[in-house]
């Protein structure tokens, strides 16, 4: 169970910040390019957030799961110590939260926008800050905070 979702969230990942980027690509070139919100650019939006909240479901089930969140909760005070541990049990886990909680909020105001330029302008401004932090926070090969592999099947 904890191997499955830990593969699975570590796919989602992908789909995530694929997602977020082309968003935010599709949000730039229409509020520059001055075209219309069409449907593709609704599409793209709604399939970010659902890909954003199914890994929010995912972590979720992985901090209760984890061995290294489970160490971290049952021993806190030595565990906040060590670097790796402290990142999945409070940094990673916090800012996704937040993350995925930005993605959804500029995903609803720009939904509620009438005019086109309004909805890119939402999504980029919204969109940004969260892909800082989703680039920031996830565990990168090269990552300074935990280093985990692109892949893990
Ligand atoms: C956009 C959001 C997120 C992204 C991109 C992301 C990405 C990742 C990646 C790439 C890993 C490493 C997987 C591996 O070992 O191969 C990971 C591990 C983990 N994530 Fe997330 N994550 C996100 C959100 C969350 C959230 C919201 C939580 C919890 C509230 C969470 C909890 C965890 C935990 C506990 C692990 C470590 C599991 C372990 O190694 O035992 N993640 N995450």
């Amino acid at each position: 169970m904890y191997t499955t979702l830990l593969s699975l969230h570590s796919i989602f990942r992908w789909l995530v910040v694929l997602g977020v980027l082309y968003t935010l690509y599709r949000a730039y070139s229409g509020m520059f390019g001055k075209r219309s919100f069409d449907p593709a650019d609704a599409k793209t939006r709604k399939y970010t957030v659902i890909a954003a909240h199914i890994q929010l479901v995912l972590g979720l089930a992985l901090y209760f799961l984890s061995p290294i969140t489970k160490y971290f909760m049952s021993n806190f005070s030595a565990a906040v110590k060590v670097r790796d541990i402290r990142f999945y049990g409070m940094e990673h886990a916090i800012v996704m939260v937040l993350a995925i909680a930005l993605i959804t909020i500029g995903s609803a105001i720009s939904k509620k926008k009438t005019d086109d330029h309004a909805k890119f302008k939402a999504l980029a401004i919204w969109f940004t800050i969260a892909v800082i932090l989703v680039l920031l926070m996830t565990p990168w090969p090269f990552s300074p905070f935990s280093s985990k592999p692109f892949f893990r099947f």
